[in-house]
């Protein structure tokens, strides 16, 4: 009993140490003779499509998580010729935002124990390359994203080292609001608490435009922005009616207003870091391998 005992213990010590080298010393290893690891600033230099079209989708999380700043409104830009200051201006203010949502998405991904169902680690064994990429290289693990390395620690779900831009916003948040919605008999869990509720404002189709652009009169499709008020939502509502053009009228008189439902600082955040995850490339060694 006594020597089965002593194995355990020597197993549980060896797992302990297995652990510490991979998850402690290699990471602190990666950087020795090597390129310095990518800075946050420098993750987020190429602002992502993916990010952009958030704040087209949910404008005012956006807006609520990374700040009101006119330089993020891209609108603003049609027509300015590239080089002009308030191109730069934008894409800094861009670039500030993409920064903290990277950042706050993998602390979230950390939080949530996303980790615990999901591996970032493709291994080059049993055509692992086939289902989910190339096989990982050292070398995309040299980033401040991944302190500690997010190899996970087993796989309920896919490996998401490549997820980034696989799949669209419109997917993933319709996925951790319900997931066997688009996954159907899925075991991973809702994540209700990555959206917030408040009023949006909505557009019944009137039949003769529905007819010709295949959209359901039946229906109504939500004008993207959920407010946290009623009264916000109303003067949203007058916007979006003073923006009608004239030829549309009716279209104005079928503007309402209900309770929605959008994502929230988190969900966006977290949203962020997925589709970035496997979009970054470490720039090649020089006189490396
Ligand atoms: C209990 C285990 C479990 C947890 C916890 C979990 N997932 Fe999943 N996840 C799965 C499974 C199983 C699938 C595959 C089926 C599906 O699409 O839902 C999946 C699929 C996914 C996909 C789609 C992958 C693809 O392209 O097919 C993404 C993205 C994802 N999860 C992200 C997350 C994030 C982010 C979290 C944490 C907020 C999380 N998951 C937590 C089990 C889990």
């Amino acid at each position: 009993m006594d020597r089965f005992l002593g194995i355990v213990l020597v197993a549980g010590l060896g797992c302990f140490v297995l652990a510490f080298v991979l998850s402690g010393l290699y990471p602190w290893m990666l950087n020795e003779g090597s390129a310095p690891e990518a800075t946050l600033d420098e993750l987020a230099e190429d602002v992502s499509v993916e990010f952009k079209d958030l704040k087209e989708r949910w404008p005012e999380g956006f807006r609520q998580a990374y700040g009101a700043e006119e330089a993020l409104n891209l609108q603003e830009l049609v027509g300015v010729p590239e080089g002009d200051a308030r191109r730069t201006a934008s894409d800094a203010a861009w670039r500030t935002a993409y920064r903290k949502a990277l950042q706050d998405g993998r602390d979230a991904y950390v939080g949530e124990g996303c980790w615990h169902c999901h591996s970032q680690y493709v291994r080059p064994v049993a055509n692992e390359d086939t289902r989910f990429g190339p096989v990982s290289r050292w070398e995309q693990d040299n980033n401040a994203l991944q302190r500690p390395v997010l190899w996970g620690t087993r796989r309920v779900g896919p490996d998401l080292t490549y997820e980034g831009t696989l799949r669209s916003n419109d997917w993933h948040a319709a996925h951790f609001w319900d997931p066997r919605v688009v996954s159907p008999g899925t075991v991973m869990p809702a994540y209700r608490w990555f959206f917030r509720d408040g009023f949006q404002v909505r557009r019944r189709i009137d039949p003769d435009i529905a007819s010709r652009t295949g959209l359901d009169p039946q229906t109504s499709y939500p004008v993207p922005g959920v407010y946290d008020t009623r009264a916000e939502a109303e003067q949203a509502m007058a916007r979006v009616a003073a923006e009608t053009p004239e030829n549309l009228a009716g279209e104005r008189e079928r503007l309402f207003i209900e309770e929605g439902r959008g994502l929230n600082d988190r969900g966006l955040s977290i949203l962020a870091y997925i589709q970035w995850l496997g979009t970054w490339q470490p720039q090649p060694v020089e006189g490396g391998a």
